[in-house]
């Protein structure tokens, strides 16, 4: 069967139980995921329950219900398939949609995947998307999250906008007028709430010399250009609101002097999502931020909240979620500067740190690939931290960044063989992958990924070592 047929037969077994329950992951992907399949399953008069997990795990299976309704793992499940059976879920009770490398197993539980055929651009809430919409026509209202899970989980990274089937939402989107398509805009975090300068000074693709990293530096940058960044009613623009042919003088101005300084331009620019329909400088305004708004819910154990503002809540969730995404920014900021000030340690080809038992598992990551722009950005970042709640146990988490990939680094690969080699279990991208493993084989575990690395830059003939 191909990719499509999986579709149609996905929507077609949905549509015939009565009762489900969602399982879904805590991150952005798996957060609008859930949104997506949870309403449109609600539309087709089916009554779901939504369970979120932190990863699909022995002890994390005990909240899957051993009840009648049909499980539905989203954004989880297709590498975790023994996990399943083990747990005694048969074929007929199961539908998996994911995006993730897939485990053999001797139960053929039914999967919707877009992974084995080559669509390694579409995030789980993307696949849900298209189900949804096979379900019914209706459901490409939903689009905006499918955009949200797809960018929140960087498949519009590496190729700078959405393509494929991902882009297909996109202008599922953008037809109905939900989703606003700039192409070729600047490539940025934080265009609809941060001054210009503060944006562009904490962005590091591209790195761009004495600018990124250089907060007064880009404003005697934009300074010099002439250009108005303030409005008499409503203050410091932010970079949605500054007129089209000032946005375009900037870039080019950027542009400069990226090629003064010898590197290319191509990074420079990227395809943003914006979402007219909600508020402006609100993180709810474009793809990438509202996916931040949605992680730091999921992170900071609170998944249904995010899943509420997918479904529109726009007063209580919202609210506790600005509250978590202000605490989040707050605590992920404390840890970028431990890091930077405690030091990491080098390896011939990755950097590691641990932070003991300070900051909580699920943020370690992202304050890890955020320290990586102020570190040596062409070694992985592995970070180490303690887990409380289980304190045989170590989570590791890993960072690189595109132009490392493109030398034909895989963190997935990496981390997933040295974990499983010493007892763990992990697993991601090739940009950004996780572990768990047992404490006692930490020092191993770095031993044999910084070997792991080493061997990838030898297959790829890089000549980078
Ligand atoms: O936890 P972290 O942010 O480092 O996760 C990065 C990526 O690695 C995510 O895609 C996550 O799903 C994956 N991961 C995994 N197994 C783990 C931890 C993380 O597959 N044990």
């Amino acid at each position: 069967m191909g990719f499509w047929e999986d579709v149609r037969a996905a929507a077609q077994e949905l549509s015939s139980h009565p009762d489900a329950t969602i399982i879904s992951h805590i991150d952005a992907d798996g957060i609008s995921g859930e949104a997506i399949l949870a309403q449109a399953l609600a539309r087709e008069g089916i009554r779901t329950t939504s369970v979120f997990v932190r990863q699909l795990e022995p002890l994390t299976m005990r909240q899957v219900p051993r009840d009648d309704s049909f499980k539905i793992f989203c954004d989880l499940g297709a590498g975790q398939q023994n996990l399943l059976e083990e747990h005694g879920l048969s074929n007929e009770e199961v539908l998996i949609i994911d995006h993730h490398v897939s485990q053999d197993c001797g139960t053929a539980y039914q999967q919707v995947n877009c992974l084995p055929y080559g669509h390694t651009k579409l995030s789980a809430a993307g696949v849900a998307y298209l189900v949804a919409r096979e379900l019914d026509a209706s459901n490409a209202d939903l689009a905006p999250l499918a955009v949200i899970g797809n960018v929140g989980d960087m498949m519009a990274r590496e190729d700078c906008g959405l393509i494929g089937p991902a882009r297909e939402i996109a202008r599922d989107g953008a037809s109905q007028g939900l989703i606003e398509i700039r192409e070729r805009d600047l490539n940025c975090y934080g265009i609809s709430t941060r001054p210009l300068h503060v944006c562009l000074s904490y962005n590091d693709d591209p790195f761009i010399p004495g600018i990124s990293n250089n907060a007064p530096g880009a404003m005697k940058f934009l300074q010099r250009l002439g250009i108005p960044l303030r409005d008499p009613v409503k203050g410091t623009l932010v970079w949605e609101e500054i007129p089209d042919e000032h946005r375009k003088r900037i870039t080019s101005a950027l542009a400069q002097q990226l090629l003064a300084h010898g590197e290319g331009i191509s990074r420079l620019f990227a395809e943003s999502y914006i979402f007219p329909g909600e508020p402006e400088r609100t993180p709810l305004r474009n793809a990438q931020e509202f996916a931040t708004l949605l992680n730091s819910c999921g992170r900071w154990s609170r998944p249904s909240v995010g899943g509420s503002i997918c479904r529109g809540d726009r007063g209580t969730a919202y609210r506790q979620a600005e509250h978590m995404l202000t605490n989040h920014r707050a605590v992920i900021r404390e840890l970028l500067l431990y890091i930077l000030e405690t030091g990491v340690t080098e390896l011939s080809h990755l950097q590691f740190i641990h932070v003991g038992d300070r900051y909580p598992d699920t943020i370690v990551g992202i304050g890890a690939g955020m320290a990586l722009s102020k570190l040596n950005m062409d070694k992985p970042i592995l970070i180490m931290v303690e887990q409380p709640q289980d304190p045989g146990l170590t989570k590791v988490s890993m960072r690189t960044t595109e132009r490392v990939v493109g030398w034909g680094i895989d963190l997935q690969q990496a981390i997933a063989e040295a974990s499983s080699a010493l007892g763990g279990a992990g697993g991601g991208h090739r940009i950004a992958a996780g572990a768990y493993i047992p404490r006692e084989s930490e020092q191993e575990f770095v031993r044999r990924v910084n070997e792991l690395l080493s061997g990838q830059y030898a297959e790829a003939g890089a000549g980078h070592r």
